[in-house]
């Protein structure tokens, strides 16, 4: 039977001051969906690594929503059944629900043959998303699809900025045994925002932005701050200051919250130093937190989701 397989990146979204609008892809984990045609509507057949947790039913999964989204798009009539393979922890704070609503229509697209354009793609990942954490922030689909490091100007209409990858900059992500749920992390974060915050946030943002374009890594780093919605998650995380601590003190340009967490992410100059950021992260999170915690060094992926294989019989 015809089938698609794609891939979709892992990604690190608000980093520091760019609370759901900044996000950049890794390079190596992410999830995997195959698509195949079926006479109609959409179905999950099957879903790995997941121990039994995610919904089966199309409605209730993000990819399954994601590729409803796209075939209503493109008025397609015909159904198709998904098998996905998370690569991804649950609840991680690295774009798990992101990866799979875009592995689903990179998948589904390539599968009808539908060409549909990045931006409609991205629009049908982020109902996925919204089912996924209660909100279409586009922080974590838009570097999935498009790879690299992405500011969303604006969610709808779409405008994507696609921003320059300093050479050398590598990002540590450390996963810690904790799951924060996406949308409860949201919850803490209220309505309204004092402008001392909201100023502060607009010139990191600024300056993080201009450091990428001239490779400036000192402002790169003391742009990675983020006084919104990380004082108001630390409480989830035992030990956020000093993990950051840890970083900071082993050569991180900076360090923070990976989108809502648990995840902690650092940037730094550099594999070498980033090895030893790895490694000073994962001591503190193993003393403050406790249990094992998933380690990723990468670079910045400058490719987003991609279709992997096809069969065509
Ligand atoms: N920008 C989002 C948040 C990312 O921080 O809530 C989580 O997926």
């Amino acid at each position: 039977m015809r089938s698609t397989t794609a891939f979709a990146p892992a990604t690190v979204s608000n980093v520091g001051c760019g609370f759901d609008v900044l996000g950049f892809a890794l390079d190596g984990p992410g999830d995997e969906v195959t698509a195949r045609l079926a006479p109609r509507d959409v179905t999950i057949d099957d879903i790995q690594n997941d121990a039994g947790r995610l919904p089966r039913e199309a409605a209730r999964n993000t990819a399954g929503v994601a590729a409803q989204a796209l075939l209503r798009a493109l008025g397609d009539a015909r159904g198709v059944a998904l098998s996905i393979r998370k690569g991804l922890p649950l609840a991680s704070g690295l774009g798990g629900s992101a990866a799979s609503a875009v592995a689903a229509v990179v998948a589904v697209d390539a599968l009808l043959e539908a060409r549909a354009p990045r931006d409609l793609l991205i629009a049908c990942a982020l109902e996925g998303e919204r089912l996924g954490a209660g909100s279409a922030h586009p922080d974590n689909v838009a570097p999935s699809v498009c790879g690299g490091f992405v500011l969303v100007r604006h969610p709808s209409p779409l405008d994507i900025i696609e921003l320059p990858i300093p050479p050398g900059l590598t990002s540590v992500v450390v996963h810690p045994e904790l799951e924060i749920v996406t949308a409860h992390a949201r919850a803490l974060l209220g309505e309204t925002v004092p402008l001392a915050d909201a100023i502060r946030q607009w010139a990191n943002m600024g300056a993080l932005v201009d450091g990428l374009h001239r490779s400036d890594f000192a402002q790169i780093g003391r742009a990675l701050e983020d006084a919104i919605a990380e004082p108001r998650r630390a409480p989830l995380i035992p030990g956020l200051a000093a993990i950051k601590q840890a970083a900071a003190d082993a050569g991180a340009l900076g360090a923070g919250i990976s989108g809502s967490g648990p995840s902690l992410f650092a940037l730094c100059r550099g594999r070498e130093i980033a090895d030893l950021v790895a490694e000073a992260m994962t001591a503190a999170v193993a003393r403050h937190i406790g249990g094992a915690s998933q380690v990723y060094v990468s670079s910045i992926a400058p490719a987003g989701a991609r279709v992997v294989s096809a069969c065509a019989s």
